[in-house]
């Protein structure tokens, strides 16, 4: 019997991200038509495989760690990126990171999936960006990403918001450079910087109604964020958007959470960011707008959830 095919819809779309469908903009609705969101489900034989291979990369020894140790790791790979990008004339398809891998089975609502097309993560990416900057970053006129990797998300916002100054920032200098080889070439309202959030700049200035974004960037502070959340605290900017894989959302007493979790760990990402935050909450120092749990990840993890808040203004 033939297997039936599914296909994501802007419907999907909506309660993946916590939203109204009546609000998603246009942009994403055509790209939603537009691209091949048609996958399959698996079988039983298939999922008892795909836990077997997750369970044997997490044994493997193969995972690198987060930490101070692993900028070498960074250096390398978009070191990579930048040559890649410069010999193929500023070409920006150059800048997706390797990590998104085509072809493989995905996290969605619980279950395993398998796309059908091998661009199926890229493209929902691609969608959830433009929608999460539309949702929560209109309001600023200066954007920080901290971790911005290749620079990967500064077009989105450079399309989206001509206007606006973006600033790209990352420990490795390899990204400070594609982000001002992207200002250059494109004519782009954007400035890349070297930045640390193991030891924050003071001298950064984040501008009064700056907001502050990170894309699976935090994951790689692992248990050592807090000093980077107080000195966010403390510039006071506008709004915090983080897209990051929250461990506080898993439920350990699931085993396809349960796997998330032991690979969270294992790869030493973000600890108990959201019990932070949740702490300055009550102690009147910030308001969470918005905990989302997006029920879609790769074949390791939820690297999609987002947390957004504002710090509250001092008296
Ligand atoms: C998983 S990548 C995400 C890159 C980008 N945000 C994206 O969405 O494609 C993590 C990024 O965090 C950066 N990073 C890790 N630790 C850092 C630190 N202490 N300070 C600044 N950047 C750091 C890495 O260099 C890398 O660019």
């Amino acid at each position: 019997m033939p297997q039936k095919i599914y296909k994501l819809t802007i419907r999907d779309f909506a309660k993946l991200f916590g939203a109204d469908q009546k609000l998603i903009p246009k942009e994403c609705g055509d790209l939603i038509d537009k691209f091949d969101f048609r996958y399959r489900k698996i079988n039983q034989s298939e999922r008892d495989q795909i836990i077997l291979s997750v369970l044997r990369r997490l044994d493997s020894g193969e995972l690198s760690k987060s930490g101070k140790k692993n900028k070498i790791r960074w250096e390398r790979g978009w070191s990579e990126n930048l040559e890649d990008f410069t010999k193929n004339n500023y070409d920006i398809s150059r800048l997706v990171p390797l990590y998104l891998k085509p072809n493989q089975p995905m996290r969605f609502c619980g279950d395993y999936i398998m796309p059908l097309d091998s661009r199926f993560e890229v493209n929902w990416y691609t969608i959830f960006r433009i929608w999460f900057f539309s949702e929560y970053l209109k309001d600023s006129s200066f954007i920080y990403e901290f971790g911005c990797g290749t620079g990967y998300n500064l077009p989105i916002l450079a399309k989206l918001y001509p206007e606006k100054k973006l600033h790209g920032l990352d420990w490795v200098e390899a990204s400070r450079d594609i982000v001002n080889k992207l200002a250059k070439r494109y004519n782009w309202n954007m400035e890349g910087r070297l930045f640390d959030m193991f030891s924050p700049d003071e001298k950064l200035i984040i501008k009064d109604n700056g907001a502050i974004l990170t894309m699976d960037a935090l994951e790689q502070l692992g248990e050592n964020y807090k000093i980077f959340l107080d000195y966010l605290l403390k510039k006071f900017p506008l709004i915090c958007a983080h897209m990051e894989p929250l461990v506080e959302l898993y439920d350990q007493d699931n085993l396809f959470d349960y796997l998330a979790i032991k690979f969270h760990k294992k790869r030493g990402y973000l600890g108990n960011f959201l019990t932070s935050l949740k702490k300055m909450e009550s102690e009147n120092k910030i308001r969470i707008i918005k905990i989302k749990k997006v029920a879609l990840g790769n074949l390791y993890h939820d690297a999609y959830c987002f947390v957004v808040w504002r710090p509250n203004p001092r008296i």
